[in-house]
């Protein structure tokens, strides 16, 4: 199984991700590492892992679309399997999402469908949820939308501030992500409607 990662950060979740394939847990080959953002530290992580990372600079492009485009052609080149995205922060077009229909994955830090959108773990902490989570599900055209593949929970606590509840999730955020494209590389996920069936037979 051909991998892409796209990422625009840290790449907490890409380093999971790395150690799970050099571990052999994840039993696949992550060709390419692309970043909206020329100084993500996500970028870092995959040269120092000798993976290809690509910068593609969204400013040179006049119409969204481009940048999806170009994206595209470089998944296409490397013929990727599964497009993982860990902490990509724009929003992909119907293009895109139709080019690769059922092999894009994105990880979203609440239990979906609350909090879908951008600070997912800030919109939990202020409503005063007691459990929150993480959502590991497929990319469809809407905002966090897709089929969901696994969930898990995190209980928040009332000292928490968003950096400690991130934290914590983070964490389960690793170990799920990992296990969902376990899942996939082993033929194990089918989507039916909107449900993602897990074939653990
Ligand atoms: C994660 O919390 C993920 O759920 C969200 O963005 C964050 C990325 O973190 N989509 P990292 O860059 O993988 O550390």
């Amino acid at each position: 199984m051909k991998m892409a990662v796209l990422a625009s950060g840290y790449g907490s979740n890409l380093q999971a991700i790395i150690d799970a394939i050099e571990n052999g847990e994840i039993n696949g080959k992550l060709e390419i590492v692309v970043s909206d953002k020329k100084d993500a530290y996500a970028l870092e992580r995959a040269r120092r892992h000798h993976i290809e990372d690509h910068y593609i600079n969204p400013k040179v492009f006049s119409v969204r679309d481009e940048f999806d485009r170009a994206v595209i052609a470089l998944l296409q080149e490397r013929k990727v399997d599964l497009v993982i995205l860990a902490g990509f922060m724009r929003l992909l077009s119907p293009v895109f999402v139709n080019q690769f229909m059922g092999k894009i994955m994105n990880i979203h830090p609440s239990l979906l469908p609350s909090f879908p959108g951008l600070n997912g773990v800030e919109q939990a902490l202020e409503y005063g949820v007691k459990v929150t989570g993480c959502t590991v599900h497929f990319l469809d055209e809407g905002l966090d939308t897709g089929p969901v593949i696994l969930q898990d929970t995190v209980p928040v606590y009332e000292s928490d501030t968003v950096e400690t509840l991130h934290e914590r999730i983070h964490s389960v955020e690793h170990r799920l992500y990992t296990r969902a494209i376990q899942l996939f590389s082993q033929g194990k996920l089918s989507i039916e409607g909107r449900k993602c069936i897990i074939n653990e037979g």
